[in-house]
């Protein structure tokens, strides 16, 4: 049996419309597709929350820069239609560009959080954060979920809309989910595929590095020294790197022999693919 799809407004209006009125509640899972098991993980968080779930995909020209790989992200949709299925979706959500944006992409309404975009992700790839919060909020006005799941691996992506949802008042409740690895440590990712044998073979030093950054921040290495040797080990294994670092969850600058909640940062580039991934962990106080 095929997943149910549906491309239009007025007939996602009528489905949501019914299964309110029936009572259910509703799980979002939204996703730019070429989807993995990760992705089927978010679903299957979903479900233990609500009654029928709705993922989406669409891959979001506003998210993406002038140089990035809005052309080649990979399109895989019958492969994601039955992975959703299995993983228990109800309905995938699958607009046109035109239903997204019906003045166009470049004449859209745009959202921007403030602040928490300025840094990191947000520096490096300037407004991708804008287009993320953009596309967001009209999948949450389309879809009107109860509960909706997000993976921990886009760390900073699910700071941007926690404020967007609290900020906007959409009454959705998130629901953060642990980052899937293969077993190499290497978090599952639709850009992975692009690396070469070679470069696959290169890049679980991310994840190790996210370990070693973390052994070291709790033996109370200094953050800088953390920092530097992260990016060292990085750069050493072939990697471009675009930022190693260690925060506060709210991505602030933590102070040297603070204790408390942390989080090691890591973007970097494999040959023409860019990689993130993030560890959480503790300091003792
Ligand atoms: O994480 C993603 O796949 C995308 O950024 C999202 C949240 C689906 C918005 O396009």
């Amino acid at each position: 049996m095929s997943l149910d799809t549906i491309s239009e407004l007025p007939a996602l209006r009528a489905r949501i419309g019914e299964w309110k009125r029936a009572g259910l509640r509703i799980g979002f899972v939204p996703t730019m597709g070429n989807l993995h098991a990760g992705h089927h993980s978010l679903v299957k968080i979903a479900r233990e929350r609500a009654d029928r779930v709705v993922a989406s995909v669409f891959v979001n020209p506003t998210q993406f820069g002038p140089n990035e790989d809005f052309a080649r992200y990979p399109r895989t949709p019958e492969a994601d239609a039955e992975g959703l299925r299995e993983a228990g979706c109800d309905l995938l959500w699958l607009p046109s560009v035109e239903t997204m944006y019906p003045y166009g992409a470049a004449n859209a309404v745009h959202m921007r959080v403030p602040g928490i975009t300025d840094v990191l992700d947000g520096a490096h790839r300037p407004g991708h954060f804008d287009g993320v919060a953009t596309v967001v909020s009209r999948l949450f006005n389309q879809v009107q979920p109860d509960v909706a799941a997000f993976g921990r691996k886009d760390y900073q992506q699910l700071a941007v809309i926690r404020y967007l949802v609290r900020d906007l008042a959409f009454p959705i409740e998130l629901l953060p989910a642990p980052i899937v690895r293969e077993d190499d440590g290497l978090a599952m990712s639709s850009r992975n595929q692009y690396l070469s044998p070679q470069e696959r073979a290169t890049a679980p030093v991310i994840h190790r590095t996210l370990l070693a950054m973390q052994e070291a921040a709790a033996a109370g290495t200094a953050r800088a020294a953390v920092e530097t040797d992260a990016g060292a080990a990085l750069t050493e294994a072939g990697l471009v790197v675009d930022y190693a670092v260690v925060r506060r969850p709210d991505l602030t600058e933590p102070l040297d022999g603070e204790g408390g909640d942390r989080v090691a940062l890591i973007a970097a580039r494999l040959g023409k693919t860019r990689l993130i991934d993030n560890l959480e962990f503790s300091i003792p106080r």
